[in-house]
């Protein structure tokens, strides 16, 4: 369903990464682990079309989509869709009017038939009944649903989640868990989650992917990931500063 081979992405001569490939499945939920400023959220952009690769080729569910064109640009749109990692909500619009938002401004469908889907999105993420209130009126936890509900409403076959988790309690960010597993389930969606959370890396994911410098450094299930003896891995997943991984400070490279 996504599939990176051999890409390059760099930002005014530091490369970010570097001959990456991987491949996620139809149906799959892949996870993405990996220090602060390894290119996590890149790669997402680069998959939803934010961002464009410098070399190797980016597939979307049978197409490759980079260099970018309309119709490449216009094929992602329809099936990719992005929890963004600060929720990106309008905060001059009503929950109502944000989670409709794509479909107010470019479906036909009537007012009273995208109030009856923003309701359905909303009750999915557990927030029926809260369409007149305003970002400001909400929790972090809050806008994270709805900023999932607004991502779903238009049926995605491929979601991406930029830590879902940060900034949540534990009991908030399992109930984030619980709606990544139920929703994906139910509407069959690709999943990439982006992580630091753990526990919520193997409760969502298949499969487990960790960058680090420009590489893909170990993939593998939650069992093979909490066995992994590369000892990069292994500082990552017990949390500890002390390690051989590249510091956050030096990680991209200067070429
Ligand atoms: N538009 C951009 N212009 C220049 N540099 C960028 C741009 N976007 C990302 N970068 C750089 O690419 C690197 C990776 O960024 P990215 O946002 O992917 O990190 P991340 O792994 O998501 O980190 P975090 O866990 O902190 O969110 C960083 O060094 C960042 O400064
Ligand atoms: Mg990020």
């Amino acid at each position: 369903m996504i599939e990176f081979r051999g890409v390059w992405k760099g930002f005014e001569g530091k490369s970010v990464l570097r001959d990456v490939s991987f491949r996620v499945e139809r149906g799959e939920t892949r996870v993405i682990i990996g220090q602060s400023g390894q290119g996590k959220s890149v790669t997402l952009k680069l998959i939803c079309g934010l961002m464009e690769a410098d070399q190797g080729t980016v597939l979307v569910d049978g197409r490759v989509v980079n260099p970018h064109s309309r119709e490449s640009i216009a094929h992602v749109r329809e099936r990719v869709n992005m929890l963004f990692q600060f929720g990106a909500l309008f905060d001059s619009l009503s929950v109502r009017e944000n989670v409709g938002f794509t479909l107010f401004e470019k479906s036909s469908l009537s007012r009273a038939e995208i109030n009856r889907r923003v309701a359905e999105c909303l009750a999915m993420v557990n927030l029926s009944g809260t369409e007149h209130l305003f970002p400001a009126d909400l929790s972090g936890g809050m806008k994270k649903r709805v900023g999932l509900a607004r991502a779903l409403i238009c049926h995605p076959t491929i979601m991406l989640y930029d830590e879902p988790n940060s900034g949540l309690d534990p009991v908030t960010s399992d109930l984030i868990n619980d709606l990544i597993n139920s929703t994906s389930r139910r509407l069959a969606m690709t999943s990439v989650v982006v992580t630091h959370d753990m526990a919520s890396a193997y409760k969502v994911a298949d499969r487990i992917s960790m960058l680090d410098a420009g590489e893909l450094i170990a993939t593998g299930t939650p069992e093979e990931i909490r066995a992994s003896v590369d000892p990069r891995v292994r500082q990552f997943i017990e949390g500890r500063a002390e390690g051989p991984l590249t510091s956050g400070l030096r990680a991209a490279t200067v070429e």
